[in-house]
């Protein structure tokens, strides 16, 4: 059976809906699913999945743009990591007033690429919370790794 890890961070849930949509998809499909919180999470855990889906949203600290900080130890531990059999997909939620919108997303995006593993679903970014157009993006996301 497929083992699937969804990672996310989410401050005020559109991140943790999105990640719990991505799951209940999944397990309908009979996909072993686990859903984690990502300052809880451990980056090194992705070696014993086959798929990896992380949801973040996008912060403004010093500059916009930016990772949320309970993503940063997930971010920087994935970064040192080779997962050459993993596949993986990322979406999260952002807001599009900001200039530098879900760039959490592309961060993650390269850093699954520069660890080796595959894509198994274009990346997806949703503006605030998720609406139909989002959720089938979604669906889309989840039928790709269903398919696996
Ligand atoms: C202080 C602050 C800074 C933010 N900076 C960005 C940003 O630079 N880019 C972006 O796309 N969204 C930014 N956002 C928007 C959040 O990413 C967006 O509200 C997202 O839906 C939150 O997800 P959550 O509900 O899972 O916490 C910011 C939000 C706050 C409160």
């Amino acid at each position: 059976m497929t083992k699937v890890k969804i990672v996310y961070a989410s401050l005020t849930g559109n991140n943790e809906a999105i990640a719990d949509y991505v799951a209940s998809g999944l397990t309908a499909r009979g996909l072993d699913v686990d859903v984690e919180e990502m300052s809880q999470a451990l980056a090194d855990d992705l070696a014993d999945v086959d798929v990896a889906v992380v949801a973040s949203y996008t912060y403004s600290g010093v500059t916009d743009g930016e990772l949320p900080d309970e993503a940063i130890d997930f971010y920087e531990d994935l970064q040192e990591l080779t997962l050459p059999a993993l596949r993986f997909a990322v979406c999260g939620s952002g807001d599009s007033t900001y200039e530098q919108f879900c760039t959490a997303v592309d961060q993650f995006q390269a850093a699954f690429l520069q660890a080796g593993a595959t894509p198994c679903a274009e990346p997806v970014k949703v503006d605030l919370a998720p609406e139909a157009a989002d959720w089938a993006h979604l669906d889309a996301v989840v039928a790709a790794i269903a398919a696996l």
